[in-house]
């Protein structure tokens, strides 16, 4: 596997890439571990980050519980948001600051994560806020040192969150989603328990399955590290490195789960084995994209949440209009595909093999549209929405849209072509619908 990267080398590339593995235990049950990995890591009071309906789910108990029998003592935060914004960040900042921990654990989805990361990072390095989220909205400053030790709990299937050093949030003065990426708020442990998945809506694991599957697709087709260029220093090299022959093992055996558990899993609840794979593939997607980094689904899904007027799909607490995150990723990814494909055909075929189509007969010109027809097909096999349409947007929206993505340069510079803004015009109105 390695010689393909040597013969995909560019004089400017880079000549190596780093693992940075992420501490993970998987199993029914590990999250009565909770209190033990606490202490092991020396914390002796901790804050438990979750939202208003989470914490009152017997996985936030049974934590909660692990934790007092290990005697630390618990601070509980139940007030995470939903797609955090820089405002809520803010809040779960000034709990933690004022609660005066040596430690945090999130239990949630990748919002709850994502707010535990940020909270940690500011009230351990307090800064203007600006100043870690990432160029160019953001000043892109280094983390300066390490932060506490945060233990992830995920309780959905998807965002891969616990293995990554980025945290997500909507900045509402410009009403877009942009982050802050570092390898420094990457989570110390994570502790994955498959029974979470029990109790998840048909539609919450659909969308976190897409947002699996086009985790693994855009780390896999991504630009090689061998392309990208070198560092300045080797301590400045991105998590977003690139494809590389570590990240391609995750992403070839999430993607091959995905095609066998995908349907199964969203059609029953009660199909355990399904359920528990799914979250397996999330991991190694997770462990994936960690350390290869997404590109433009992810870069354009940022404006297709951020934008939203009136969405309000089944599944999520009602209240205010919402795409999740599954959803605004995977309603791009086809258009993507056919497109990204002519930067490496063959990944592209592999990446449509794994997740169950027939490739025998096709040559590499018809591997970006055999690509998206596969995912468009599992798309429809579990009601996702059709395209951007199904979302609530229309033709007239795709400069706005393409103007929220543009910022998102680490996710754009990752992908296989080069992305413009022609491009990004070409990739929203090739999403607009997928099927009659
Ligand atoms: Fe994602």
């Amino acid at each position: 596997m390695l010689c393909e990267y040597y013969d995909l080398a560019s004089t400017s590339g880079d000549d190596a890439f780093s693992v940075d593995a992420s501490n993970i235990t998987f199993g029914p049950g590990c999250l009565r571990e909770a209190g033990d990995v606490a202490r092991s890591l020396g914390i002796s009071r901790i804050a438990v980050f979750s939202d208003a309906s989470l914490a009152r789910t017997e996985h936030v108990e049974v934590v909660l519980t692990s934790l007092r029998a290990a005697s630390v003592d618990v601070a509980l935060y139940d007030d995470v948001r939903v797609e955090p914004t820089d405002e809520s960040f803010k809040a779960g900042t000034k709990f933690a600051a004022d609660a005066d921990v040596d430690g945090f654990i999130s239990v949630g989805g990748g919002s709850v994560i994502d707010t535990a990361k940020a909270a940690n990072l500011y009230s351990t390095h307090p800064a203007d806020f600006l100043a870690y989220v990432n160029a160019p909205i953001g000043a892109g400053t280094a983390v300066p040192g390490p932060i506490k030790p945060h233990i992830a709990c995920p309780t959905t299937s998807g965002t891969g969150s616990e293995c990554t050093g980025i945290a997500v949030f909507d900045l509402l003065e410009i009403k877009a989603k942009t982050g802050i990426a570092s390898k420094m708020i990457r989570p110390d442990r994570a502790l994955i328990d498959p029974n979470v998945t029990a109790t998840l809506p048909a539609n919450v694991v659909a969308s976190s399955a897409f947002d699996v599957l086009s985790h693994a697709l855009e780390s896999y087709t991504a630009r090689p590290y061998s392309q990208r260029p070198a560092p300045g220093a080797p301590s400045l090299r991105p998590s977003s490195q690139g494809a590389n022959p570590w990240s391609d093992l995750g992403c070839g055996e999430a993607l091959r789960l995905i095609g066998l558990f995908l349907e199964r899993g969203v059609a029953d609840a009660d199909d355990t084995e399904a359920r528990h794979q799914l979250l397996w593939a999330s991991t190694l997607a997770g462990i994936a994209f960690g350390n290869a980094g997404c590109h433009v689904p992810h870069a354009m899904s940022y404006s297709v949440a951020g934008l939203v007027t009136d969405y309000c799909p089944h599944g999520w607490p009602q209240g205010a209009p919402i795409v999740p995150h599954g959803m605004s990723v995977i309603v791009n990814s086809p258009s993507v595909f056919r497109h990204t494909a002519a930067g490496h055909p063959q990944r592209h075929l592999d990446g449509a093999q794994w997740l169950g189509a027939d490739v025998s007969d096709i040559g590499p010109d018809e591997a970006g549209p055999v690509l998206a027809e596969q995912v468009i097909a599992l798309m429809q096999a579990t009601d996702m929405p059709n395209g951007l349409t199904g979302v609530g947007y229309t033709a007239a929206d795709v400069p706005v849209l393409v103007e929220g993505s543009l910022p998102q340069r680490r996710l754009l510079d990752n992908a296989p072509i080069e992305i413009d803004r022609e491009t990004l015009t070409t990739l929203y109105e090739g999403a607009l619908t997928y099927w009659e």
